[in-house]
């Protein structure tokens, strides 16, 4: 099946809550902005022109370029093409160069207590080292690296240090288990795997190298060396010719170590995202475009001021948003970040607000499903700190309801701050739609504009735009920098994915639509994506890790509202009987959603470990075979179930429905 095949189920438009507060930035905050309106007149003006002075003004190149973008083969785009650059030293060593080595680059918080400055010198020794083990390895320009690693200073550190040499990563997010690393390794055919002993969540250390072990164990990769940090100083089992210790050979290697200038198109790393499909596809994104990009919309989006400001990007680096908004544009301009390794509840709920009264952050930036839970937790709990240091806010991710919006900006930003809302992918690298917090007058839960240099739509099943007040489907109908130049070894599934719906048109996946005023509001996946508190998931994926179990004969995932999540994970399940009995016989016992919860945390993370599973004895399906996942939905939302006629046969929703009513 494509994977952009008929929508069979598409946001419901006429949910849209109308919105009419606006919040226009104070005539304060407007003087002193980075952006003003000019930068829209500017990119309308001349935007592949606008393009090249935000590539040249924000980064330093070793090659200057002479051409902007390249779309000839489209949809592969090449920006910046004869153009050379090094991503670490244009995040690190120019600014060490240019007096600033003593600025804060990190002030790294562990959950348990722990503290870490790293100035930009700091990370310039760090990098070089960690760069020159990565030689001594084996690792050269070109090769893959993978990096499992918690929210510590050296997962920055490995990631520049592959920068460095050209080597690009693959970040797989630590609560991904070792199936999902295995097949991560497999596909980018990483030579060397970064990780750690473990790290600290919830309260405890959380393994990782186990995973490492098991995943490699699991055989088929080309990985030479495994590369171990040690952070909690658990026990962990080593293979002797093989692992190697972070502080034993990145401490010992010499600090000096020249980064490689690579060509602009040179790919800087592959990240891992949900499509529709079963398999998780390998979106890359190359150097000077992204830089260009992450650095450009940092700046302008929250506003930065590197020399007063304290960044803090709650975001972990196994997501995008790590990438470019941790790693990648605070560094590029020179900002000081926070950055915090584990959960916002530990030691007590008011974590992150005491970190932001620690630091005196200045601009913060997190997710919807975050703010929710804080909201659930009650404003008295922030109301114990200062925090009267912020003055940006920021979220991305998924939707934010206009409550949440607003409770954001009333208790979090004193009612001073304004609150941008953030729309992007793994795929756009970067912040593609946004108000720009000195220019825009905000709508709470509207991305609003794409930014100046971005152009995007909303287009109707036929491909035609749609007016205002009206929905349909996002596309950008321009190439931008940072776009993903393809999935890594499958280019065909990049131009079906996001090229062939609306030919000529990026195809994002997100419905949306144009209010009176030509704002644009985002109202979810409109493909069998979910989103389950700001991490993407897919129906599919569960699906065929829940049918890989041996009890399993059937399986139907569905995304299903969630108040705080955004969306959670629901599953229907046909049993095979005999299975069951049989281990239930064996003495297993047959506590099924257990199992089958467990089984799925296994074989994908326990971010996507099920909310719930009903066993049901049928699945609504088509005559010609598909799954009606709507009527599945409404099952899970507590909803009439709606329009049965297609199904090939329609007692099978009285079925489910008498069956969930029997259930114990
Ligand atoms: C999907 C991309 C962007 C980094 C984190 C997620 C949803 C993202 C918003 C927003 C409404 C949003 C979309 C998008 N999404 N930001 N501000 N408003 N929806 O990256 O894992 O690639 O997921 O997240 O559905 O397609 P990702």
């Amino acid at each position: 099946m494509p994977e952009n095949g008929p929508v069979e189920s598409g946001p419901a438009l006429e949910n849209l809550l109308v919105e009419e507060r606006t919040f226009p930035p104070s005539p304060e905050f407007a003087a002193a902005a980075v952006a003003s309106a000019d930068l829209y007149e500017q990119a309308s003006a001349d935007r592949l022109g606008f393009w090249a002075d935000q590539a040249r003004e924000l980064l330093d190149w070793d090659t200057a370029f002479t051409e902007v973008l390249d779309f000839s083969d489209a949809p592969r785009a090449r920006w910046f093409a004869d153009g050379t650059l090094n991503a670490a030293f244009n995040a690190v060593d120019r600014h060490v160069a240019a007096g600033l080595g003593e600025r804060v680059a990190i002030h790294w918080e562990g959950e348990n207590g722990d503290t870490r400055t790293l100035t930009y010198a700091d990370l310039q020794r760090e990098i070089s080292r960690a760069a020159n083990v990565l030689g001594d390895l084996g690792v050269s320009t070109g090769d893959r690296v993978a990096i499992y690693l918690p929210m510590i200073p050296e997962a920055v550190i490995a990631m520049l240090a592959c920068a460095r040499i050209g080597a690009p990563h693959s970040v797989v997010f630590g609560g991904f288990s070792a199936e999902a690393l295995h097949s991560r390794i497999v596909d980018a055919e990483a030579k060397l795997v970064i990780t750690a002993d473990g790290g600290y969540r919830r309260g405890a250390p959380s393994a990782l190298k186990p995973a490492v072990d098991e995943a490699l164990a699991k055989g088929g990769t080309p990985v030479e060396h495994v590369l171990v940090v040690r952070r909690t100083g658990q026990e962990v089992a080593w293979t002797d010719d093989r692992d190697v210790w972070w502080h034993e050979s990145v401490d010992a290697a010499s600090e000096t170590h020249a980064p490689v200038a690579v060509d602009a198109e040179h790919p800087l790393f592959i990240l891992y995202t949900s499509g529709t499909t079963g398999k998780p596809k390998g979106i890359f994104h190359t150097t000077g475009g992204y830089l260009t990009q992450s650095a450009y919309t940092h700046r302008n989006v929250f506003d930065l001021h590197p020399e007063t400001d304290v960044y803090w990007c709650t975001a972990d680096i196994g997501w995008v948003t790590g990438h470019t908004y941790v790693t990648y544009g605070p560094l590029v301009n020179g900002a000081t970040q926070v950055m915090y390794e584990g959960t916002p509840d530990t030691p007590h709920r008011g974590r992150w607000w005491e970190i932001v009264q620690k630091y005196g952050v200045t601009i913060l930036y997190t997710a919807p499903t975050a703010i929710r839970t804080c909201m659930k937790w009650g404003g008295d709990i922030p109301a114990q700190f200062d925090l009267s240091s912020l003055r940006v806010l920021g979220s991305v991710g998924e939707p934010i309801n206009p409550e949440a919006w607003m409770w954001y900006r009333r208790v979090i930003g004193g009612d001073r701050t304004p609150v941008v809302d953030t729309w992007w992918q793994t795929e756009t690298g970067a912040i593609m739609i946004s108000p720009l917090p000195g220019v825009t007058a905000a709508k709470p839960g509207s991305a609003q504009v794409p930014l100046p240099g971005i152009v995007a739509d909303v287009l109707d099943d036929a491909g035609k735009s749609v007016p205002n007040g009206s929905g349909g489907y996002l596309v950008l109908t321009e190439p931008w920098p940072s776009m993903l130049r393809g999935i890594w070894g499958d280019e065909e599934r990049f131009r079906e994915t996001y090229w062939s719906r609306f030919p000529g048109s990026y195809f994002a996946g997100d419905g949306a639509k144009k209010d009176a005023d030509g704002d644009i509001w985002l109202l979810g996946r409109v493909d069998d994506v979910m989103n389950v508190s700001g991490h993407r998931l897919s129906t599919t994926e569960i699906e065929s890790a829940l049918v890989s179990h041996p009890w399993v004969a059937e399986a139907a995932v569905v995304g299903a509202q969630d108040a705080t999540t955004g969306q959670a994970v629901v599953a229907f399940v046909i049993l095979r009987a005999e299975a069951v009995e049989k281990a239930d016989e064996e003495g297993e016992g047959h506590d099924v959603v257990a199992e089958l919860r467990n089984h799925v945390a296994k074989e994908i993370g326990p971010i996507a470990k099920p909310r719930s599973i009903l066993v049901v004895a049928e699945l609504p399906k088509t005559r010609s075979g598909k799954i009606m996942r709507r009527l599945l939905r409404d099952v899970a939302e507590h909803r009439q179930v709606g329009d049965v006629t297609t199904l090939a046969d329609t007692s099978v929703m009285d079925l489910i429905a008498t069956g969930l009513a029997t259930a114990p």
